[in-house]
């Protein structure tokens, strides 16, 4: 029997790391959660979500010194588009400081794993999956389904799903987010 694919744990993030929100994406997602208190963004790159949250906020990004993984402080919300090549210590890092994260990614990564299903069980629940198309539209070199997972802490209720950009039968439709 093979043994099953481990995630990367040498804290190290890789050079494909490197996508930033485009600018309208990073527009619908603020309008879309409107975060309260103070907001982070752990990883901000050139900064197209970060210059969006509302005041207090406060950011990391580890080429510019400020390593999430060693943030000390807490937050009511992160709210990013994180290094997937870390994805798992991202997240659980994410989970120990803020108690509303919501995250720009493959919405597969979300039932990734069974150790995923356990931090997201221990931190509280996946609220809502807002699905916005395919890779490409949010800026990304590949075409899996992308959106936003919003994840809160206590949360035990339903998850909401929300589409935005196509049909039920795929095909594509007006959307808000134009880019
Ligand atoms: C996918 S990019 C997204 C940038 C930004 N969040 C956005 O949405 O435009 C991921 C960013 O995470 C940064 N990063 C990787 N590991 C990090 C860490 N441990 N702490 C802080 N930033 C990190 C990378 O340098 C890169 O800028």
């Amino acid at each position: 029997m093979g043994i099953p694919t481990q995630p990367n744990r040498t804290k190290k993030h890789t050079a494909s790391d490197i996508v930033m929100t485009p600018p309208k994406i990073a527009e619908a997602i603020i309008r879309e959660f409107n975060p309260k208190g103070l907001a982070l963004e752990p990883c901000r790159g050139t900064g197209n979500i970060y210059v969006l949250l509302p005041e207090p906020k406060d950011w990391c990004e580890i080429t510019q010194g400020r390593d999430f993984l060693e943030y000390n402080g807490n937050a009511d919300w992160i709210i990013t588009n994180p290094p997937y090549s870390i994805y798992d210590l991202f997240l659980k890092k994410c989970f120990d400081v803020a108690d509303n994260v919501v995250l720009l990614v493959p919405i597969a990564k979300a039932f990734k794993s069974l150790r995923i299903e356990r931090l997201v069980d221990e931190y509280g629940g996946l609220r809502k999956i807002w699905l916005l198309g395919s890779g490409t539209k949010c800026g990304f070199a590949f075409g899996f389904p992308t959106g936003c997972l919003y994840y809160q802490r206590h949360y035990k209720g339903m998850i909401e799903r929300k589409v935005d950009g196509w049909d039920v039968w795929g095909n594509e439709v007006e959307s808000d987010i134009e880019l």
